[in-house]
C-alpha cells in the first residue's frame, strides 16, 4: 500500500486539510494533553503580554502529527499577535527569508515547519535577525562591497521540527524555549475524539471514542482521520453513530488492528523476526525490507513502536522485543534471540 493511501500515515493529506482546518484547537484551554508544555506557555505567554513583550524564540519538536503547527498558531491567538507561517524547504534564498523578515509587525510570529531543512545561506541570515532583531545586508560587490545593517521589528520565531538532532548547535542555542511533544495518552486521545465528533455532528459512544483513542499510535492526526473514515462508515453500514461495533467492523474493514498497527508494521515486524532472527537490523536494512524511505521508518513507525514496547533501538541496531513476538504470535526462539529480548 502507498504512503498515500495509508490511513495511520502522519502526513499531511488532502482531505486532511479540509477537516483539520475546523478540528484544530484555537485557544490552548482546547489543546488536549501536553500539560507541562501548557503550563510552561501560559507562564511565558502572560509574562511576554504583562511586559508588552515579544515572546522567546521557540522550538516545537516532536513526530508527526502531534499538533506543533496547532501549538504554533494557539501561541500567536493566545498573545493576540499576528502568525506568518512557512517552511524550511520554501525559504530558497537569503532573500526570501529577508522579505518575510522586513515585513513582521511588532511582537509577530514566524513560524518554520521543518526548520532543519533551512539551508546553510539562509540559517545565517537568522542568526543575527533572532539574537539582534537585525539583518545584514551586503551592498556592492568585490572590494568596494560594504555590510549595511537592518533594523527588524521584535518577532518571535517558533520553529517546528520532526528533528530536533538535525538542527545545528548554532541554530539551536538561539531558542530560549525549547519543548517536545510526546505521543498522546489514550484517555487524551479519546478527548480529542469526542471533541472532534462533536465539531463534525456525529453521535459517538463513549467507549467507542476510547476504542478509536487506542488504535491511533498516541497521534490526534491519526485520531481524526480515523474518526472520519469511520463516520463514514457509520453512515453507509449503520444508522449513524458511532458504536463500539461500528468501531470495531470499520477498522477491522480498514485493516488497523487492536494496537492501531497496519499491515506495513506488520511487515516490518515480521522481517525482523523471520530473516534477522529479531535484530539487531539496521535502517538501512529494514528500509529495504518495508520499501519504506528511512525518515518514514523513523519519525513515524520507530516511535509509536517503541512506546508500545515492540521494538527497542540499541547501538547496534533495531531489535524486536517480547511483546511483538506476542501480539504476531510467533514464537520466542531459545537460545540466544530470547536472552537478547530478556537482557
Ligand atoms: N493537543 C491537541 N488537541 C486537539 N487536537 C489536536 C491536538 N494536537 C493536534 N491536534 C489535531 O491534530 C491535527 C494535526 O496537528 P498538527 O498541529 O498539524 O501536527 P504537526 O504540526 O505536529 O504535524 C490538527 O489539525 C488538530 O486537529
Ligand atoms: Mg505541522
Amino acid at each position: 500500500m502507498s504512503i498515500e493511501e495509508r490511513i495511520i500515515s502522519t502526513d499531511t493529506q488532502e482531505e486532511d486539510f479540509a477537516i483539520e482546518v475546523g478540528l484544530r484547537p484555537k485557544r490552548l484551554d482546547d489543546y488536549v494533553g501536553q500539560e507541562k508544555n501548557k503550563e510552561k506557555f501560559r507562564i511565558f505567554i502572560s509574562a511576554a503580554r504583562e511586559r508588552k513583550e515579544a515572546l522567546d524564540h521557540v522550538l516545537l519538536y516532536g513526530p508527526p502529527g502531534l499538533g506543533k503547527t496547532t501549538l504554533a498558531t494557539i501561541i500567536a491567538n493566545e498573545m493576540n499577535v499576528n502568525i506568518r507561517i512557512t517552511s524550511g524547504p520554501a525559504i530558497e534564498r537569503p532573500g526570501d527569508l529577508a522579505a518575510i523578515l522586513t515585513n513582521m509587525g511588532e511582537n509577530d510570529v514566524l513560524f518554520i515547519d521543518e526548520i532543519h531543512r533551512l539551508n546553510r545561506t539562509v540559517e545565517e541570515i537568522l542568526y543575527p535577525a533572532m539574537e539582534d532583531f537585525a539583518l545584514d545586508i551586503i551592498i556592492g560587490k568585490g572590494p568596494s562591497a560594504r555590510t549595511v545593517r537592518l533594523d527588524l521589528s521584535r518577532f518571535t520565531l517558533i520553529g517546528a521540527t520532526t528533528r530536533a538532532g538535525l538542527l545545528t548547535s548554532p541554530l539551536r542555542d538561539r531558542f530560549g524555549v525549547i519543548s517536545r511533544l510526546d505521543l498522546y495518552k489514550h484517555d487524551e486521545l479519546a478527548k480529542i475524539v469526542t471533541r472532534s465528533a462533536g465539531i463534525l455532528r456525529v453521535p459517538i459512544a463513549k467507549e467507542a471514542a476510547l476504542e478509536v483513542a487506542s488504535r491511533s499510535r498516541g497521534t490526534p492526526r491519526i485520531a481524526n482521520r480515523l474518526l472520519k473514515r469511520i463516520r463514514d462508515y457509520a453512515q453507509v453500514r449503520a444508522d449513524g453513530e458511532i458504536t463500539l461495533p461500528v468501531v470495531n467492523e470499520a477498522l477491522k474493514l480498514f485493516e488497523i488492528d487492536p494496537l492501531g498497527l497496519d499491515s506495513t508494521d506488520k511487515k516490518m515486524i515480521l522481517a525482523m523476526i523471520e530473516n534477522f532472527d529479531g535484530g539487531p537490523v539496521g535502517l538501512d536494512t529494514l528500509a529495504a525490507a518495508t520499501g519504506e524511505e528511512k525518515t518514514t521508518i523513523e519519525d513515524v513507525y520507530e516511535p509509536y513502536l517503541m512506546q508500545i514496547g515492540f521494538i527497542s533501538r540499541t547501538p547496534r541496531g533495531r531489535m524486536v522485543m517480547r511483546k511483538a513476538y506476542e501480539h504476531f504470535g510467533k514464537p520466542l526462539q531459545e537460545g540466544p534471540v530470547q536472552e537478547r529480548i530478556e537482557g
